[in-house]
């Protein structure tokens, strides 16, 4: 690999646009009486419309809608390939706003870097070949299989202080990019092809929680105990709804990398996104990453007060850290934040009568990947080396990206690590995300210890019986050379073959390269800002089961009628159905390009109230011998083919969950006209009514029990609505099964751009109709 010097960049298409957001958070501060959070700096300033989305001196935390416009999307593998469907049939020739697509969640770690690239990229070629293909006509960055992990590509890359960033969905770990002073918000492909086409995006804004940061981390301690301390604090839902902006003298001790463990580690707590004032680090960060432009434009920026919060600024709630009394955290098994600190875990361990072992030491991932990361634990390694010790574990090491990866290489950090046992996998995903198959598979109760950020049962290595405990690297490290979950590498030694025993000093690090980074192999890098080659051809294979284009929804309005036709009642869902419900997750996500296949998991796990079983609907119209029941996606399917458009009545909080936008493709797909809900989720509703379907709300929730599988549905009022009278009445006419007619009042929640997605038949329709005028 080659070691050259990274080179300084041109940062003009990645340098906020600061003085324009300066320019538009004045405006916001006519309205706005109360001192902001910098949390508050930063989405007020990307307000589609300064001057009207907030009302004058009205609440807006927790309360208010903001219509906002973020600078850069990313998206990762998985996500990319519907949210790129869904952009191609909108017919823009280019994106709004610059992209970049990683390929790192589909690469299986098995036995080191070199081979597992090369039978992942056979594997899953087609999906980069489309993924590719696609950059290429649209102008997007292509990040090939190998070139590292999305967030921290992003954090090396594209972030920058003061803007607003979406990654698409399945990305909790988007806020990474927090590390640099910015807020990065994970959300959905539908979302992210929001951002593509220019459609304003909306958040409820955030509570703003203020964590206060004094003292200094002692020995051992480091930033990612800090935020497994605070995940025992929070818990995993303390976040849910609101920003963690940290501030105080001891944000300014950490690096920037620390800072993004930090923020990446806000997602275990449930929290929108996590930032933090602009620093000194931050700056140094960006000059050692090429950046040095981005860096002198942050400079100005913060000199007029735009990254970091007004003096006096209130939060919702503020947490105060005093980070010299921080020791070392082991968080799990099977949650983030079961915090035990280091002193008390040997005891624990006792306690719940686990086996005083584990099998395997895991290091690296997009959490904890960086230069400061591996010099550290390299320089445990190295102290162990010169005691003759070997790591008594599997020892595995992600790095975040082929900088990273190149530099460890060149500063001898691979080598050192290499000498005690480890084993250096691709720079990818892997282990984190599942992709990773163990040569020791096992089916009992195990511990692993690893540096990432998650540990929910099965994640890892689909045991669900793996106990996955959560902690620095450093600390990961030390242990390996033990093998026992009782160690304390503060406090305790090692026995060595001479009869001597050996104690670990604290680890040092170097938060950045003295000589720099080095880019490593220039084939993973895209050109920058690369320009849209529209007579490119999608590759997608004929026969492919993964990939499908997706053909536009029809538009439900013909020969001049504005109400919805006639529609049969499919089912009324019973009790919770969140987007896990309507569309699984597991062996089908490999389908995520494909609407046909991924279909064929329609509601399979949701409880059928007419009779209480799951994935049973009923048919009324059978002839030829079918059944008059089978599986919901059957029953569906059979609707599709006699082109009857149907209905779902539903329960509360309908769709809650993630922002799973084939939740909503999938039923509009076999031709699903309306949901009748008693509610719902709100993030759900607005995606429903982005794939054209009309969500509506019973007044009386007691009319859910009233209509059932076979009635049909009419809608009334609708015509108005679409003519442009806001408050024009829905009803729906019921015509139940034995012939009995009757009314019902409905609300609903549309407003008029989304009134004019109905009328296209999806919002990617009206645009299409938009742009062809
Ligand atoms: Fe990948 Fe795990 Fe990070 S799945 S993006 S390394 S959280």
């Amino acid at each position: 690999a080659t070691h050259a010097a990274l080179p300084q960049r041109n940062c003009t298409s990645i340098t906020p646009p600061y003085s324009a957001l300066i320019e538009n958070l004045a405006q916001v501060r006519a309205h706005v009486k109360h001192k902001l959070t910098l949390a508050e700096k930063i989405l007020y300033s990307h307000l589609c419309d300064p001057t009207k989305t907030i009302a004058d001196g009205g609440s807006i935390r927790g309360q208010a809608y903001l219509q906002l416009r973020p600078e850069r999307v990313a998206m990762q593998d998985a996500s990319a390939q519907m949210a790129l469907l869904q952009f191609m049939s909108a017919g823009l020739p280019q994106s709004v706003v610059p992209v970049s697509i990683h390929c790192d969640h589909l690469i299986q770690a098995v036995d080191g870097a070199k081979s597992d690239l090369e039978r992942s990229i056979i594997t899953n070629q087609e999906v980069f070949d489309f993924l590719q293909s696609a950059a290429r006509k649209y102008g997007l960055e292509f990040w090939g299989p190998g070139s590292g992990i999305i967030h921290q590509i992003v954090l090396e890359n594209y972030a920058a202080p003061g803007m607003l960033m979406f990654v698409a969905f399945p990305d909790s770990h988007t806020p990474n990019a927090g590390g640099l002073g910015m807020l990065a918000i994970g959300v959905g492909g539908a979302d992210a092809v929001d951002a593509m086409t220019g459609t304003p995006w909306e958040l409820k804004a955030p509570e703003v929680i203020g964590i206060h940061l004094k003292g200094r981390l002692g020995p051992w301690v480091s930033p990612k105990d800090l935020i497994l301390h605070l995940a025992g604090k929070l818990t995993v839902r303390g976040g849910t709804g609101r920003i963690l902006e940290y501030f105080g003298p001891g944000v300014f001790e950490q690096s920037c990398t620390g800072l993004a463990t930090v923020a990446n580690m806000g997602a275990e707590v449930g929290a929108t996104t996590s930032t933090f004032p602009y620093t000194p680090n931050m700056r140094a960060y960006l000059d050692a990453t090429g950046r040095a432009p981005v860096a002198r434009a942050a400079d100005k920026a913060a000199a007029q007060g735009f990254l970091s919060a007004d003096e006096g600024a209130e939060y919702d709630q503020v947490i105060e850290i005093n980070l010299s009394e921080l020791e070392p955290y082991i968080n799990g098994p099977f949650t983030p934040d079961l915090a035990t600190p280091l002193s008390k875990f040997g005891q624990f361990v006792k306690e719940q009568g686990w086996k005083d072992e584990f099998s395997a030491a895991l290091i690296g991932s997009c959490t904890n990947s960086s230069y400061q990361d591996m010099t550290s634990v390299a320089d445990l390694a190295r102290q162990a080396k010169a005691a003759g010790l070997k790591t008594k574990v599997p020892f595995l090491c992600t790095p975040g990206s082929e900088q990273i990866r190149a530099t460890m290489e060149r500063d001898s950090v691979t080598s050192t690590l290499e000498d005690v046992g480890a084993l250096v996998l691709a720079n990818a995903c892997g282990p984190c995300i599942g992709q990773w198959k163990r040569d020791d598979q096992k089916t009992e109760e195990n511990a692993i210890i690893t540096s990432f950020n998650r540990n929910f049962k099965s994640r890892n290595d689909g045991n669900s019986r793996t106990m996955n405990f959560l902690a620095s690297p450093t600390i990961v490290t030390a242990m390996a050379f033990s093998g026992k979950l009782s160690f304390n590498p503060v406090t305790d030694s090692l026995p060595l073959l001479s009869g001597d025993s050996f104690r670990f000093s604290a680890p040092s690090g170097q938060d950045l390269p003295s000589t720099g980074f080095t880019p490593g192999e220039a084939s993973f890098y895209p050109a920058p800002t690369p320009q849209p080659q529209s007579d490119t051809e999608i590759i997608i294979r004929e026969d492919s089961e993964r990939l499908e284009l997706l053909e536009a929804f029809p538009s439900h309005f013909t020969g001049g009628n504005m109400e919805l036709p006639p529609m049969k009642v499919l089912m009324r869902v019973r009790g919770k159905c969140t987007t896990d419900h309507i569309s699984a997750a597991g062996p089908w996500l490999k389908y995520k390009g494909h609407l046909t296949n991924i279909s064929e998991n329609l509601l399979i796990t949701a409880v059928n109230d007419e009779g209480g079983e799951v994935n049973v609907a009923f048919d009324h119209d059978a002839s030829d011998g079918q059944a008059s029941s089978d599986t919901i996606p059957s029953i569906a399917k059979r609707f599709k083919t006699r082109k009857q458009p149907w209905a779902l009545i539903v329960d509360d909080n309908y769709g809650e969950g993630s922002a799973r936008e084939h939740a909503a493709l999938q039923p509009r797909f076999y031709g699903c006209n309306m949901i009748l809900a008693r509610s719902f989720a709100r993030i759900h509703e607005t995606n429903l009514k982005k794939q054209g379907i009309l969500p509506l709300w019973f007044v009386d929730k007691a009319d859910y029990s009233r209509i059932g599988s076979g009635d049909v549905l009419e809608t009334s009022g609708l015509s108005e609505l679409l003519k442009g009278i806001p408050n024009a009445e829905l009803r729906v006419k019921v015509t139940k099964l034995n012939g009995q007619v009757f009314e019902i009042p409905t609300k609903h929640t549309m407003s008029e751009d989304q009134v004019r997605w109905l009328e296209a038949g999806s919002a990617l329709n009206f645009i299409r109709s938009q742009m062809n005028g």
